[in-house]
């Protein structure tokens, strides 16, 4: 599996250190709030188990779960085949994704969470590709972000390619070759 890699973007304990910022400074902001995580199933996993677990105060978890079509150039191609259990009318509500390429999955997620009526809604996201943004989404921005990465399509640490490599515990760079 390590072979099909070209460069380690990120180490366990590059990711460590900085997850565990993340988890401190939402534990300061939402302090009192006890607000809800929403991870965007599958990639968030890690990202979401390692966050969650670091987070001081109350607070309760929920999953979602949107696949895109592909092949598609509309900004809200997505569906939902698992929605959230919690009722988040009035509640403090975080998503967690493991990354912001496109935007038009997190854009979809953000206004169907919206549409629930909570207090509040940030976005926070593991790893940034502002490089891809769709520009039709160029008001998107995550509240919190993890790493802003250049525009190389990576994997591990809940990232696949093709359902493969979600259990590497850094973010590597998988080889051209592996996808052309
Ligand atoms: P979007 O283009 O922002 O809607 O991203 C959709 C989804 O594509 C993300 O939630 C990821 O699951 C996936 N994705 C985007 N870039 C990468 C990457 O570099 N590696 C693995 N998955 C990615
Ligand atoms: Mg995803």
């Amino acid at each position: 599996m390590h072979n099909d890699l070209c460069e380690i973007l990120l180490t366990e304990e590059q990711i460590r250190a900085r997850v565990t910022e993340l988890s401190a400074q939402l534990s300061k902001d939402y302090a009192g709030k006890e607000p809800v995580f929403v991870g965007v199933l599958r990639g968030v996993v890690m990202f979401y188990s390692d966050l969650t677990r670091y987070f001081s105060e109350y607070c309760q978890m929920d999953f979602m779960c949107v696949s895109s079509y592909e092949g598609t150039e509309s900004t809200n191609s997505c569906t939902i085949s698992k929605d959230v259990s919690i009722d988040l009318a009035g509640r403090h509500v975080v998503i967690l994704e493991d990354i912001l390429d496109t935007g038009h999955s997190m854009s979809f997620v953000y206004q169907h969470l919206l549409s629930k009526s909570p207090a509040s809604l940030k976005i926070c996201t593991l790893l940034d590709k502002p490089s891809r943004r769709d520009p039709a989404l160029s008001d998107l921005r995550a509240d919190y972000i993890g790493f802003t990465i250049p525009n190389k399509f990576v994997v591990g640490y809940g990232l696949d390619f093709n359902d493969r490599y979600r259990n590497l515990p850094f973010i590597g760079v998988l080889k051209p070759e592996m996808y052309e």
